[in-house]
């Protein structure tokens, strides 16, 4: 564990930096800016950032099976054609809630596309409650609501299994897990795998790696933390009359900035892991203790490896 390091590999003062994803064949780490409005691709042979911009807070960016790329944008699914920097709406979700956008998204590992919405924020974390729900767009590109009454849609992952879809709704302060069937891609009953300790701040973006744990980025904890969603750990909780074990941490990375937002592995390998940040809602002082906010971070050394990013099928 002592030889972890971490970099900052583009200092760039992002809002909200976010839905981090390893794109293998360009050899880059996509990501968003979700109110800076721009999908990005850092290149690590080059070093470089490629920015689109777009006219709608872009929540995620998701590979493509047929090449380019998917973001939720808006209220929208959309396709990406990166070189074009052209963008298409694919179908539209929550149309009778104007004040709402997506928030993360994922693809599960048969190729479906999962986001979730939220109300826009008055400030971060401050927002009208549980109007957000629970998105999938499938490979014919039909969508499934699986639920509502979210209150700010987050990260999420699948079990390496795929019978356990893991998911956080933030400001439940807790990382949950469904029963999934991986052939029809719903979800079943829930429950609580972890609830976060009061320095560990607001669950956010989530990742999985090849041992099956969890890696949480903590929004306004300045971390990423390592879950066993299996083991049981503190007080089991009591849920009408039954007992679900809560996973136990296994470790903390700290990082040089408070929100930090999100987290994929990826690199040669899938043995880095790369942290996205956010800076809205800092105020100049705050700015100025922690000058990289809103910065890409790459940690090396964690001793463990990620899962390739699955693309979406249609
Ligand atoms: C959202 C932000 C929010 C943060 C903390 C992020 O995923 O995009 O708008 O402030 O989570 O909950
Ligand atoms: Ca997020």
């Amino acid at each position: 564990m002592s030889s972890v390091k971490i970099e900052c590999v583009v200092k760039e003062g992002y809002r909200i930096g976010e839905s981090p994803v390893w794109d293998e064949k360009e050899s880059s780490l996509l990501f968003v800016d979700i109110t800076g409005r721009k999908v990005c691709r850092w290149s690590s042979v080059t070093k470089q950032v490629e920015t689109v911009s777009v006219d709608a807070p872009v929540s995620s960016v998701a590979l493509r099976k047929s090449g380019d790329y998917v973001i939720t944008l808006g209220t929208r699914f959309a396709a990406l054609k990166w070189k074009e920097q052209l963008v298409t709406t694919i179908t539209q979700v929550d149309q009778d809630k104007s004040n709402n956008r997506f928030n993360d998204g994922k693809v599960d590992p048969a190729g479906r596309y999962f986001a979730g919405t939220m109300a826009e924020e008055i400030r971060p974390a401050v927002l009208e409650r549980h109007q957000g729900s629970l998105y999938t767009l499938y490979s014919d590109l039909s969508v499934v609501k699986h639920f509502d009454q979210v209150d700010i849609s987050n990260g999420l992952d699948w079990s390496l299994d795929h019978k356990t879809f893991f998911y956080i709704d933030s400001l439940s302060y807790s990382v949950d897990a469904f029963d999934y069937d991986i052939q029809t891609g719903k979800i079943g009953s829930r429950r609580s795998i972890y609830k976060m300790e009061k320095e560990e701040s607001i669950p956010d973006g989530m990742c999985i790696d090849t041992e099956g744990k969890l890696w949480v980025a903590c929004y306004n904890g300045g971390r990423v933390i390592r879950l066993d969603p299996q083991t049981v750990d503190k007080q089991e909780t009591a849920y009408v009359g039954v007992f679900f074990p809560q996973g136990k941490r296994l470790q903390t990375v700290k990082l040089p900035v408070d929100k930090t937002t999100s987290c994929c592995f990826g690199g040669k390998d899938y043995s880095e892991m790369y942290v996205t940040s956010a800076s809205d809602g800092m105020d100049k002082e705050w700015l100025s203790r922690q000058p990289q906010a809103g910065s890409i971070f790459k940690i090396t050394g964690l001793g463990v490896k990620g899962v390739p990013p699955f693309p979406f099928a249609g």
